[in-house]
């Protein structure tokens, strides 16, 4: 957790002013994995990890931010089209979202920011959506005005498209902005309904596992994944003339005239149709808390990414096929948009330990590399972080104006 005390103090050090902290979290999703996409449903929950940003307006209208991650600052100016997203990544984040919301949300004021983050960034966890919607709600936060958090969401998913070249789809954003603690989130991508269905944590821990081998999903695989579907949706459009997305296509639709897609393309679809469906049966599980019915449901999304999307690695598999093997797991699966990055392990409380040690273990063996482990509850989306300013800043004789 990011000490929001230490944060104000660093800031004031910087800026010689009094913050107000906002923070947004990271995400794993226990299912519906490259559904969003495609118009269809996911089911992801906030992670105990977040983005945390100090802030302060400022008369003008430029845009002052600091990294205590990194050591850098950037500056922009709203009213100016200089841009400094040619820099680093983080920038393009800040420098995007601020631009978006000022065009399409709420026009801004000037601010002065500072960043801290304990997401670990390529590990699959979202890293860039809880540093999209930490600085959007504080930017937002800076108008007076209320923080319409779709629109947050949105533009956070915007930000991905035209400052970072990811056509990411709106899953990451929206659960950091909306989730619930002890809850995931059911979320219609396309109507962009959602509802918070609780997590029996009383029986079950998410067990998040890096394999601490970084993916980048800038890169084209990503990318060639969405045009794999919008291909296999104008395909399909010859025979079933009404879908717009493959969100509106059943299985047995898919057996019937998928034999005319090209094969590569006929297991991107079946990949997204029968995740769609997975995830409205595992919701349905959760709400029943039937969690072994959940655990088998993911099983099948893995080998189904694996299999027909192709979006797993060598080490995502291993880990997986380790947590097969180990007491107590009642399912496993890779999380995110692949290439690495982490798997989601439903585990029996009482077995985490054992878990968790078996799991280092084991993938050390198999792989040479060092797994990180980390047990989270499902925490709440965006918000104001509560500190006691005062006490700090007398305590460390910071200046005030
Ligand atoms: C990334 C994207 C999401 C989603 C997942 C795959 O996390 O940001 O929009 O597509 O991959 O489910």
């Amino acid at each position: 957790m990011i000490d929001y005390r230490k944060l104000a103090h660093r800031f004031r050090q910087l800026y010689g002013d009094e913050p107000r902290v906002f923070r947004a979290p990271g995400r794993i999703n226990l299912i519906g994995e490259h559904t969003d996409y495609n118009g269809g449903f996911v089911l992801p929950m906030a992670i105990e990890r977040e983005t945390a940003v100090a802030v302060r307006p400022r008369n003008d209208r430029r845009i002052h931010a600091h990294t205590l991650n990194y050591g850098e600052s950037a500056e922009f100016d709203l009213d100016s089209v200089d841009t400094v997203a040619t820099g680093p990544v983080w920038v393009r984040f800040v420098e995007g979202m601020a631009r978006i919301i000022d065009s399409d949300v709420t026009r801004l004021r000037g601010a002065n920011m500072m960043i801290l983050s304990d997401v670990p960034p390529g590990a699959g966890l979202s890293s860039s959506a809880a540093l999209e919607t930490a600085v959007g709600f504080a930017l937002i936060s800076m108008t007076g005005g209320n923080v319409d958090r779709i629109a947050l969401a949105k533009a956070g998913q915007r930000t991905e498209h035209d400052y970072v070249g990811a056509q990411v789809g709106i899953m990451d954003q929206f659960v950091s902005a909306h989730a619930r603690a002890g809850h995931a989130l059911l979320l219609d991508c396309r109507s962009l309904g959602f509802e918070h269905v609780p997590i029996d944590t009383a029986r079950v821990s998410v067990v998040i596992c890096d394999t601490n081998v970084k993916h980048d999903l800038a890169s084209s695989e990503y990318n060639v994944r969405r045009a794999e579907c919008e291909t296999a949706v104008r395909l399909l459009q010859a025979d079933l003339p009404n879908i717009t997305d493959l969100r509106d296509v059943s299985e047995a639709e898919l057996d019937e005239y998928g034999t005319r897609l090209p094969q590569t393309i006929r297991l991107r679809a079946r990949h997204v149709v029968t995740e769609n469906a997975r995830t409205l049966e595992a919701a349905d599980a959760l709400k029943l808390g039937d969690m072994n019915a959940f655990g088998w449901l993911m099983w099948e999304s893995h080998r189904s990414l694996r299999d027909d999307y192709e979006v797993s690695s060598g080490e995502l598999d291993t880990m997986v096929e380790i947590a097969s093997r180990i007491e107590g797991v009642l399912g496993a699966r890779m999380t995110g948009g692949g290439f690495g990055g982490s798997t989601v392990n439903l585990v029996a409380r009482e077995r985490v330990r054992h878990f968790t040690e078996a799991i280092e273990h084991e993938y050390l063996r198999a792989t040479g590399i060092a797994a990180t482990v980390l047990i989270s509850n499902a925490c709440g989306g965006a918000s104001e972080a509560k500190i006691e300013l005062q006490d700090e800043s007398s305590a460390t004789g910071a200046s005030r104006r």
